[in-house]
């Protein structure tokens, strides 16, 4: 009995392990969370806040998925993401609307990323035929 548990266990690791990322869920959470503050692609090319870059500009960087890979734990995230399962990183409240996530959706988010064309030149804002 405690053996079949466990098995059951290790097998629910080893599922979740391999579990492959989820681009549209990623999508919906970044248009539903990151769009307040971020351009998300095609999403809201006008929105977001001046001084926050796009995510796709964030892919210039050369190190851009590290920082994708991490952000709930980078400034200023970690002042209002929290990761269900996860200790908050700080017992600051937080000063912007809290989001929460579950550690699969940052696997999502990222995969969306990954799929976001990088805009060319120095403008990060792609307009959009007819708007
Ligand atoms: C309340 C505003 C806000 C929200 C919501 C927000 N961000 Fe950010 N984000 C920022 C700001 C501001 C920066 C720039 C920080 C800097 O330049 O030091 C940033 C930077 C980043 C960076 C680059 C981090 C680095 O260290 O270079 C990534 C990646 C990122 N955000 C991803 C996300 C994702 C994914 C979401 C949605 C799940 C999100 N952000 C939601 C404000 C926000």
């Amino acid at each position: 009995m405690v053996r079949r548990a466990a098995l059951s266990v290790l097998l629910a690791l080893l599922t979740a392990e391999t579990a492959a990322a989820d681009a549209e869920n990623g999508r919906a959470l970044a248009e539903r969370h990151c769009a307040r503050c971020h351009v998300v692609g095609e999403f809201n090319p006008h929105g977001g806040i001046g001084s926050t870059p796009s995510l796709q500009w964030i892919k210039k960087l050369p190190d851009w998925r590290d920082r994708f890979q991490t952000f709930y734990v980078r400034r200023p995230h970690l002042a209002f993401i929290k990761v269900k399962g996860l200790a908050p990183l700080t017992k600051l409240p937080p000063y912007a609307t809290p989001i929460e996530i579950a550690p699969g959706d940052a696997d999502d988010i990222f995969a969306f990323v990954e799929e976001l064309p990088v805009p060319k030149g120095h403008s990060d804002i792609t307009p959009i035929e007819g708007k």
